[in-house]
């Protein structure tokens, strides 16, 4: 990673929270929903409270603990707590202004990924009722503009590939097959013409891997 590179990354590693909140769009930090407005903050894993901190986990857990059980990754609460409040990980956090209980959150970390510096994106979680409001796409462009703001290089996740809702809308929001992804170069479209990541049928996936690698490049032209 060249130099310049490497310096922004570090800054942005030891950027403060009211720093990186300052990246995201003053539109997107209040939030008008049918059900009540809500409010966007921006913390360190460290700074979490408890009652937070459970909130979290049982929205990740309602939504992920099936899918991982079924998954080559299984389910390990201990382990994936200790990656979900890992110290370098940060939480986008939004809640509702009446009770401040967090109905949607994504948390993300500054790493180098192949030479790339990147925001690793860990989690990204709507509660039930909120979903389909762009609240999901909400988080993913602030995410995309705190990495446009740092001048870093992309914002990359994994996601598995029997999550095909979470595929279907990180696809609608201009996440592509990342190159680091397993089952990159396999996925080619056919001739067909079929660029879908999805298999219909058509074998372009490598079935030994249940996950995939997706990013979103942060030049100019690819921002939603
Ligand atoms: C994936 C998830 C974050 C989407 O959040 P959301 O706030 O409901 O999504 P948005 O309203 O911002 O949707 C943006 C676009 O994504 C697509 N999309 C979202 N949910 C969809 C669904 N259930 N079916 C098909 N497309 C969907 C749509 O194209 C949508 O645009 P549209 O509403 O204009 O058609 C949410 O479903 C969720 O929390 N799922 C459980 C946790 C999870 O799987 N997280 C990802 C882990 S990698």
């Amino acid at each position: 990673m060249e130099e310049e590179k490497r310096a922004l990354l570090c800054s942005s590693i030891e950027a403060s929270p009211e720093e990186l909140v300052a990246s995201i769009l003053p539109d997107d930090r209040e939030i008008h929903h049918p059900s009540g407005d809500l409010q966007v903050g921006l913390v360190l894993a460290s700074s979490l409270s408890a009652a937070d901190k459970g909130i979290i986990w049982r929205i990740l857990a309602d939504a992920m603990k099936e899918m991982y059980e079924g998954s080559s990754f299984g389910w390990n609460p201990t382990k994936k707590k200790r990656e979900l409040f890992h110290k370098l990980a940060r939480f986008i956090l939004v809640r509702t202004r009446e009770s401040a209980e967090v109905v949607a959150f994504t948390s993300f970390r500054f790493e180098e990924e192949d030479g790339f510096a990147v925001v690793y994106c860990y989690e990204l979680h709507v509660s039930p009722n909120f979903h389909r409001c762009g609240l999901g796409r909400k988080l993913a462009r602030m995410l995309f503009d705190i990495c446009r703001q740092r001048r870093l290089d992309k914002v990359m996740l994994t996601v598995f590939k029997a999550n095909t809702i979470a595929i279907r809308f990180y696809e609608n929001i201009g996440f592509v097959l990342d190159p680091s992804s397993p089952e990159y170069g396999s996925t080619l479209p056919a001739d067909d013409g079929d660029d879908s990541w999805e298999d219909e049928g058509g074998g372009h996936v490598n079935e030994e891997c249940d996950y995939m690698i997706l990013s979103k490049a942060a030049i100019p032209s690819s921002y939603y």
